[in-house]
Formats: C-alpha cells, structure tokens, sequence
C-alpha cells in the first residue's frame, strides 16, 4: 500500500491508482470533463489539476494521470488551483458557450462567463476525445479520431469520408459530455452527427450496442 495525505488528511492507495481515483474514492471532489470509467485517462480538460508537494518541491499536474506515490501530499483546493480551474473553464466556455455540461461545470466552480471571446459560439465539442477512445478501446474500431492541429483540431472521419469503419453502435454519442455527437433513429435508418462529419446506416445492420456491451456492461456514468 502507499502512504500519501490529500488536503492534510492521511490516505492509502493501492501502486498504480492515480490521485483522481484515490479522491474519488474518498468522495474528495475534484472537477473533470474528460474522465470515463470505461476508457483510459487522456488528460484533456486539464480541470482536474493539484497541486502536490514531493521532498519540498510544488508542483501541478492532472490528477486523472499522475499515479500515487509513497509520501505524496496532494493539495486539491488553493489559490494557485482554483484559478487554473476558473481560466481553464473559462476558455471552455468560450469554446462551447453553449454546452450544458460545461456550462453546468462552470456554475460547480463558481464561473458565470468567459473573460475570452467565443469564435465559434455553436461549437459544442471540447475536444476531450471521449467519443475516440471509446470507439478504439471499447469498441475496437478507430471510426473516428482526432485530427489537425491548434484551434483546427477536431473529431472527424478519416479523410472526411463516409468509407468509415463506423458500425453505428452509437457509443461515440452516449459517451459524449456535451451533445456534441448526435444519433437518431427514423424510417429505418440511424443517422450519427460528429461535428463535422454524417453519417447513416441501415437500421437492420446495426448492432444493438457495441461489440463488448457498451454501454449496457457499465456500472455507472461518471
Ligand atoms: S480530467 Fe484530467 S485532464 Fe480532464
């Protein structure tokens, strides 16, 4: 087991669990957007930054990535913390002003509006690639990933084209925090939206969930 405090308070864990996991256990809470039970940290967001302090040296980093270790004192609530937490939600409401689950994060951390200008108020994606890593992780399939760069980086098919390896299970819409990714059913057919790409498929070729289950095997949704 390893020894570490979080807050002051004194905590076990076992080798190999990251700080946001031992919070979380702890009911410590800790702010993310791009975190899901059923894929592997990606560390996206970055709202889920603390401050920890190894041999008398301070230092941030995501705790949805960095792994326990023996001794670590891990701060989860300063000054420091809290205005990264408020410029990093404040960029993500100007990305998506009008997502409701990041709108719905803000309000959790006490931010009402964006200091930055919004370029593209209808955009919805954050860009956490939940949707990717549970098309090639759970499904096994990369239908989709992300692709460019800076501020043209985005979700897309590859080459932009319909020829996609997509089988419409529909996971990519389930797993996404903000709507980004739309699916409907009518006249036969399933329709999936990504932001920039559309996609439809018969209805009597489409699986009832992905290959594994998903989403039907989770236990919960975070
Ligand atoms: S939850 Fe750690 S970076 Fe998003």
């Amino acid at each position: 087991m390893i020894n570490l405090t979080i807050d002051g308070k004194k905590y076990q864990a076992e080798e190999g669990q990251t700080i946001l996991e031992v919070a979380n256990r702890h009911g410590i809470f800790i702010p993310t957007l791009c975190v899901d039970e059923a894929v592997s940290a990606y560390g996206a967001c970055r709202l889920c930054m603390v401050e920890i302090e190894r041999k008398g040296r301070k230092k941030l980093v995501a705790s949805c990535l960095y792994e326990v270790e023996e001794g670590l004192a891990v701060s989860t609530q300063n000054e420091r913390i809290a205005n990264i937490r408020k410029t990093v939600i404040e960029l993500l409401l100007a990305r998506c002003p009008q997502s409701e689950g990041v709108q719905a994060m803000a309000k959790k951390l006490g931010v009402t509006c964006s200091r930055f200008e919004s370029e593209k108020p209808e955009n919805l994606c954050t860009l956490c690639a939940l949707c990717t890593r549970v098309c090639s992780e759970v499904v096994g399939k990369s239908a989709i990933s992300l692709v460019s760069r800076g501020t043209s980086r985005e979700v897309a098919l590859p080459y932009y084209e319909d020829k996609t390896d997509c089988i419409a299970c529909g996971s990519c819409a389930y797993i996404c925090p903000t709507g980004a990714i739309k699916m409907e059913d009518g006249n036969g057919m399933r329709t999936i939206t990504w932001p920039n790409c559309q996609v439809s498929f018969n209805l009597s070729a489409v699986p009832s969930a992905a290959p594994n289950g998903f989403p039907k095997n989770r236990s919960s949704i975070s």
